[in-house]
């Protein structure tokens, strides 16, 4: 936060997120008021020592109690009155159910919603708690929505990204940054350059809900992955933290967006044969690997869900864009869309094909064992081109980029319908009805 922007903030929650937000608050300059209904912590607060063991949390707290910036109650009317803002950072553990317990949020808005109608004077409200998405919209309609409608409360979702043991670090470089608010509408200056940050992303709050729960999905998925690989390797004999750390080294393809976009379900003469084999192999040799055992599964449910969309559509025409794995490619081992499309000739659905780097006469190997297997008809689905292939009307999928937009833009027509699964922006812009496969 910037010198000018110094703010009276109350914290509601002094555990992990909150005594850290609080102590690294009050080294900006803010004056801090902390709130819990633990009254050890709150004691210990006061006496400037931390209620958790975090490095460099008892220096931030000492010095900002020397400061005369930091002090901690029981009370959220007092915390209310004395602040202008709040940061929730309350506990949202699991049931026993599995399910999100959001009884401390709930509780805690609550009480702040009434003593802001007691206040009557504008205050900012930021919820840290992790929460699933929907979670702010529901809890900010049922306790807070006279007061927004008036427009003395606005109410921001921050995830925090902070980890234990490098708490005060993290707080002060946030790996991410992202702040939802109700429409997605940049929040004020004076709270994006003093409390968020200039490089904090704005979304809506649901989006920045569920940003925080695929950061932690995808840290448990590498963690896992990562021991999956350890114990398989051991069995073979090989240093798996030396194969770790090379694969690690592709910042290309592994540490990269590369393969991070929902889409088209996994294929090609390569991954599915591979996970294949390592899987089949761990399993010979009594090597558990769930996560890795997952993989294929995943990949058909997947698939099953992108044929549930084009069944259920109510269409009985479909076109499919792109029948090979990827684009620019003319392999179609173990593509999703030879399933696809054999699935939907079974089932009696008419269907064109457009794919101009299909040539089916050249084809070759493994490539035409392929449709000669499970295609042996392709030919006649096979559309010359795209204007044949679209037709009047139908359910266009639209698999891979395999036309030019501007040649979409004179074949489709309000008739049809789309369902984008390889993540194709122009698309929206088509007359057709638009629909992401995933997204
Ligand atoms: N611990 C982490 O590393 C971490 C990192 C990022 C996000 N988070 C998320 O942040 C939230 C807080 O996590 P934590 O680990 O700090 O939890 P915590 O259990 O350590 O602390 C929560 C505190 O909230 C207090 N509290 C409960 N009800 C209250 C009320 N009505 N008023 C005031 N205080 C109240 C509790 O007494 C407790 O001290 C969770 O949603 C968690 O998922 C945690």
């Amino acid at each position: 936060m910037s010198v000018g922007d110094k703010r009276r903030i109350s914290i509601f929650g002094l555990g992990y997120v909150g005594a850290v937000t609080a102590g690294c608050l009050a080294k900006q300059g803010h004056a801090i008021v902390g709130v819990d209904v633990h009254p050890g912590k709150v004691e210990s607060f006061n006496a400037g020592v931390p209620p958790i063991v975090e490095p460099g949390l008892e220096e931030l707290l000492k010095t900002a109690k020397a400061k005369g910036l930091l002090r901690a109650t029981l009370s959220c009317e007092e915390a209310i009155a004395d602040t202008e803002a709040s940061i929730v950072c309350v506990g949202t553990p699991s049931k026993v159910t599995g399910a999100l317990d959001l009884g401390f949020v709930r509780g805690v808005v609550e009480q702040i919603g009434n003593s802001l109608r007691k206040k009557m004077k504008s205050h900012a409200l930021i919820l840290r708690s992790t929460m699933l998405p929907g979670s702010t919209e529901a809890i900010a309609q049922e306790y807070l929505s006279d007061l927004m409608a008036v427009r003395l409360l606005q109410v921001f979702y921050y995830p925090e990204f902070l980890r234990e043991s490098t708490a005060v670090s993290d707080f002060e470089n946030p790996s991410l940054a992202v702040v939802g608010t109700r429409d997605g509408a940049k929040p004020p200056a004076d709270l994006v350059s003093g409390l968020f940050g200039e490089r904090a992303a704005v979304v809506n709050w649901s989006t920045a809900e569920m940003v925080k729960y695929a950061c932690n999905a995808f840290h448990a998925t590498k963690i896992s992955f990562a021991n999956e690989i350890g114990r398989v390797g051991k069995q073979m004999g090989i240093d798996s933290r030396a194969v770790m750390e090379l694969l690690c080294q592709d910042t290309k393809l592994n540490l990269s967006p590369y393969y991070m976009k929902p889409g088209n379900p996994f294929g090609g003469s390569c991954l599915p044969k591979d996970v294949r084999a390592l899987t089949n192999h761990a399993r010979m040799n009594g090597v558990s690997i769930p996560m890795l055992e997952s993989l294929l599964p995943s990949n058909d449910r997947h698939l099953q869900s992108l044929l549930g969309l084009i069944t259920e559509s109510g269409e009985t025409e479909v076109v499919i864009l792109g029948m090979t794995f990827k684009s620019n490619t003319d392999d179609l081992r173990e593509s999703a869309m030879v399933e696809v499309a054999q699935t939907l000739l079974g089932r009696g659905f008419k269907l064109r094909i457009y794919d101009p780097a299909l040539n089916l006469s050249a084809l070759v190997g493994a490539n035409k064992r392929v449709i000669d297997t499970k295609m042996p008809h392709l030919a006649s689905q096979l559309c010359p081109d795209l204007k044949t292939a679209l037709g009047t009307r139908g359910l266009v999928v639209a698999a891979q980029r395999c036309a030019p937009v501007g040649e979409l833009k004179q074949f489709i027509t309000a008739n049809h319908r789309l369902v984008d699964v390889n993540g194709w922006p122009e698309l929206r812009e088509l007359p057709s009805k638009y629909e992401g496969f995933c997204w």
